[in-house]
């Protein structure tokens, strides 16, 4: 598979707008004056130096977090203030720098784990299986399967999610994060801990995500990937923002040759 970059919409509409958002912890800026804009249908990483703000900046956007100050405008709707599974229900969803699978239910449950997050039911109703409880069931196979063989995992719908590879259960994320129905997708050091192949296919899986529709924020120290596959790349140091450009604007910045990337390419 070669990657098929398809052409970036040149003056879309912003799906997120983040303003002036800034975190501290005990005094200390994690994240700090942050604001930038999303267009529809992108693939913008943000970098950065490790302890940065990257996880902390994806913890305010999906509401785990409260900021001090600032605002987060998803599809003209404020979400500062919303609980997780409302902004999950809005359509953000996002993967785990350090992954968070259930290792002793199947690769097929764990998908339905995140389909479970939009269908009208729920856990509760669907484990009382009326009749059309179960045909909604087996809808959800159905789809939970289709999200599987995106990201390449079909053949493993039965295994215990624990059982498979490490890179494997990178991608078992990215499914159940699709599962979700999101309109923008996070990922969080997706690539780390994998190999050049897998890398690779992580890649393509990307691209099939945005080629679904989804918007992709990327937060990523595999420079290659990074490089390769984004529209746009936002540098974080120190919690703020040291430069915003394209990939090629990024690689020759003096400013993040400085702070990051001299050390993250030697
Ligand atoms: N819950 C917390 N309490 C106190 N400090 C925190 C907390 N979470 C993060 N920090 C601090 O905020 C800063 C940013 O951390 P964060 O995890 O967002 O960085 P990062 O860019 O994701 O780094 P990495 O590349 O290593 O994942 C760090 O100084 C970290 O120690
Ligand atoms: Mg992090």
């Amino acid at each position: 598979m070669e990657a098929s970059r398809a052409l970036w919409p040149e003056n879309g509409h912003h799906i997120l707008e983040v303003r002036e958002l800034t975190k501290t912890f005990g005094g200390l800026a994690a994240v700090k004056d942050v604001s930038f804009k999303l267009r529809k249908g992108m693939i913008k990483a943000i970098i950065g130096p490790n302890g940065a703000g990257k996880t902390t900046l994806y913890d305010l956007l999906t509401g785990i977090y409260l900021p001090d100050s600032g605002s987060v405008v998803f599809e003209g709707r404020e979400i500062i203030g919303m609980p997780p599974h409302r902004i999950t229900s809005l359509g953000m969803a996002r993967t785990f720098q350090t992954i968070r699978l259930f290792p002793r239910m199947t690769v097929l449950e764990n998908v339905m784990v995140g389909l479970h997050h939009r269908t009208r039911s729920g856990m509760l109703k669907a484990s009382l299986k009326l009749p059309s409880e179960r045909r909604e069931e087996r809808d959800m196979v159905e789809d939970a399967l289709g999200y599987l063989d995106i990201v390449g995992l079909d053949m493993q719908a039965s295994s215990l999610a624990g059982a498979l590879p490490f890179g494997q259960q990178r991608l078992l994320e990215v499914a159940r994060a699709m599962a979700t129905g999101p309109r923008i997708m996070l990922l969080d050091e997706p690539a780390s801990g994998l190999n050049t192949y897998e890398t690779r296919e992580l890649g393509e899986i990307i691209y099939g995500v945005r080629d679904k529709g989804v918007t992709v924020i990327l937060v990523e120290h595999d420079m290659g990937l990074v490089m390769r596959i984004s529209e746009e790349v936002l540098v974080l140091d120190y919690g703020e923002i040291i430069a915003e450009g394209t990939p090629d604007e990024i690689r020759n910045d003096p400013r993040v040759i400085e702070a990051y990337l001299g050390a993250e390419l030697t």
